[in-house]
């Protein structure tokens, strides 16, 4: 009977092992392998316990605290000779605002394209909510949203015509749209341009309405690549309160940026990308004690003997 249950929960993502696991009050640790877990499962679950788990919906399967959401294994991407990205193995929990922090050049747009299925990796997988980028983009596009490094906003269209053409492209009801849109115009102070044609803003003007419209289908995952390049001071302290605030709304956050001040004021765990390579990992705290420093910066320039902001 354990080899029937075993073979059978063999066919599930790691995902869902640790849903069986938390129906079963099984504790298991993060790292463990899949092939370790199923060992485990077997002799702890019944053949009842695994079908329970596959047919249902994916927003009402239970949440874990420790599962992760995002599975990135041995990625790699090239581009001819240039190596963008180098065998990344990193997993991202749900709930948490995870910060990719590198120069420029680093591979940190390459990476974000790749999870959201715009670019084909060379190498690895990457598993998102349970699917695979490669073959369940579908299922996976309907949890996420995208704040591409360069805005993509209509010049030609307003603020608020540009949000609803996005939110209709996502089929969002016309009541959770315009509620929607009023709130986050006026989240990021936004309503009172949001009648004027898009051309005509400034940088920041463009980054905050590309980040509302990233935002515009309520997603579960959200990916923010460089969401603060261009602002002044004052609006980027007001958009750092905004991605503040998707936290308490239990999102999942991938934030992408070369300013360490917003790294070390968001994140919950920093991930250092250099060169392609992750070059550490952990919450910000933690690296600069593992380096005994005073902030991210110095933990930068102590494992690569360079600046961030170096070149720019
Ligand atoms: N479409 C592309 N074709 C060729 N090289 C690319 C392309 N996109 C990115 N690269 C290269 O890959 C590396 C990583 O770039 P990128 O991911 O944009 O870095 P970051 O976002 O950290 O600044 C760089 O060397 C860049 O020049
Ligand atoms: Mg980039």
């Amino acid at each position: 009977m354990s080899s029937v249950i075993k073979s059978e929960l063999e066919k599930l993502n790691k995902k869902e092992l640790f849903e069986i696991a938390t129906l079963r009050k099984i504790s298991i640790p993060n790292n463990w392998s899949k092939s370790l877990i199923v060992e485990l499962l077997a002799l702890n679950v019944s053949i009842d316990n695994i079908p329970k788990i596959k047919p249902v919906p994916l927003i009402h399967r239970i949440k874990t605290d420790s599962a992760p959401i995002i599975v990135i294994k041995d990625l790699a991407k090239k581009f001819e000779d240039i190596t963008a990205i180098e065998n990344l193995n990193l997993e991202i929990i749900e709930g948490e605002l995870f910060s990719l922090l590198g120069p420029n050049g680093a591979g940190k747009t390459t990476t974000i394209n790749i999870l959201n299925g715009i670019m084909k990796p060379t190498k690895g997988t990457i598993s998102i909510a349970g699917f695979d980028v490669t073959k369940n983009l579908d299922a996976i596009k309907k949890i996420i949203g995208l704040c591409p490094q360069e805005a993509a906003v209509f010049k030609f269209l307003n603020a608020r015509e540009n949000i609803e053409l996005f939110g209709k492209l996502h089929s969002v009801s016309k009541e959770e749209l315009e509620e929607r849109t009023d709130n986050l115009l006026e989240l990021l102070g936004l309503t009172e341009a949001s009648k004027r044609k898009a051309g005509g803003y400034s940088g920041g003007m463009l980054r905050k309405l590309n980040l509302i419209i990233g935002l515009i289908s309520d997603p579960k995952i959200v990916f923010l690549d460089e969401p603060t390049v261009g602002m002044d001071a004052r609006a980027r302290r007001k958009t750092w309160e905004f991605i503040g605030s998707l936290k308490e709304k239990k999102k999942t956050i991938i934030l992408t940026t070369h300013y360490i001040e917003e790294a070390e004021a968001l994140s919950d765990r920093v991930g250092i990308i250099d060169y392609g390579k992750l070059i550490e990992l952990g919450t910000p705290k933690e690296l600069m004690k593992r380096h005994a420093t005073k902030n991210l910066e110095e933990v930068f320039l102590k494992i690569t003997g360079r600046r961030i902001m170096e070149e720019i």
